[in-house]
């Protein structure tokens, strides 16, 4: 039995102690609903892997209450690496470490290195500090789905597989942590997110971005960077390049009759699609909304029926960047203008 509750002070109580006893509970971040377990216990991080149905070796992201604590699950911090705890934690910047040998090798997938974040968000923060503990917590949605940014998602993929999931409402970022390996020179971004690549160069210089297919890390394949990832059901078409927009109308007005067809839209194109007939989900404006917005999105068109989501590219400055790497991710086709 899963329990579904909201965000009081007794509620972070009673999950910290499930947290302590072995079991799981979801919790908003600032970017993504986490699924969490003691990440010291074997027993409760398989748990993880068991409820989403995730393979052993997609390794799990551990979040700590506070920077002072990083030498708990890391050993070995360089300079960089503190220097960008220091500007970005709390924050949606994750870092790749060389781990404490008492962090469980399932939680690494084996790798001598572990990946840690603090989020920025005040019942992430509350959870971990009752529970006293560090957190594994991958994205809590089955494994290969869209991240969840509401309770309601978490709900939807996990209930009946995990203890408790606590209602923070939507997360405010909507996209999940950038990972950052710190062991190169420069360091390299292995997934973009929440902290832009903007911001990570502004403060440390120029940084590498992982080329997005074939490349392995250190001789393993990145597994966050799955080709196929984070997908809704129907079947996404991404259209990429300075003709992106008129491209997806006269995709959707030749496609319209045959098929049902949903469209994510920033608020600049949603009313011409909606004009002509689509089911129209609006992103809002600017990029932040539209980071914020994108995985409601393909719930919420998946719930619509459609067979069919077509998306534009929305550039790869800040957070364009990692709502590209995600709508591709999505997207069983790319369509370049
Ligand atoms: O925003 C987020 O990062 C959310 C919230 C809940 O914190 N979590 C999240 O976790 O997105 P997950 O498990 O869905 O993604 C973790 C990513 C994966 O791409 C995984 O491959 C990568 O982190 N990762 C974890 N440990 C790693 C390691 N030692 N080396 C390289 N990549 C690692
Ligand atoms: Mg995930």
């Amino acid at each position: 039995m899963t329990r579904l509750l909201p965000a009081t002070l007794e509620n972070v109580a009673i999950a910290a102690q499930t947290i302590r006893s072995g079991g799981l509970v979801a919790f908003p971040t600032e970017t993504v609903y986490g699924l969490g377990a003691n990440a010291l216990d074997t027993n409760a991080v398989a748990r993880i892997f068991a409820a989403k149905g995730r393979p052993a070796e997609d390794p799990l992201i551990v979040h700590l209450d506070k920077a002072e604590r990083v030498s708990l699950v890391a050993c070995s911090i360089s300079d960089v690496a503190h220097t960008l705890m220091h500007a970005f934690w709390p924050g949606p910047l994750t870092l790749i470490l060389p781990k404490q040998p008492q962090i469980p090798d399932l939680v690494t997938s084996g790798l001598d290195t572990v990946a840690v974040r603090v989020p920025d968000h005040p019942l992430a923060l509350a959870l971990i500090q009752a529970a006293g503990l560090p957190i594994a917590a991958p994205s809590a949605n089955r494994f290969g789905h869209t991240s969840p940014t509401t309770a309601q998602h978490v709900w939807h993929d996990l209930q009946s597989r995990i203890d408790i999931i606590l209602d923070g409402g939507p997360t405010p970022i909507g996209v999940e942590s950038t990972v950052l390996d710190v062991s190169t020179h420069p360091p390299r971004i292995l997934r973009p997110g929440g902290v832009t690549r903007e911001m990570l160069e502004a403060v440390i210089g120029p940084i590498k971005l992982l080329k997005q297919r074939g490349e392995t890390v250190k001789g393993l394949p990145s597994p966050g960077l799955l080709e196929k990832h984070y997908a809704p059901r129907a079947e996404l078409i991404l259209f990429l390049g300075e003709g992106a927009g008129s491209a997806l109308t006269k995709y959707f007005l030749t496609e319209k009759h045959a098929r049902r067809v949903g469209v994510l839209a920033a608020d600049e194109d949603a009313e011409a699609l909606e004009k002509s007939g689509a089911i129209v989900y609006r992103l809002g404006a600017g990029l932040t909304s539209i980071a914020r917005h994108i995985y409601a999105g393909m719930r919420w068109l998946d719930e619509q029926d459609v067979d069919l989501i077509l998306c534009r590219d929305f550039g790869e400055s800040g957070l364009g960047l990692a709502i590209r790497d995600r709508l591709k991710r999505a997207a069983a086709r790319t369509i370049h203008t």
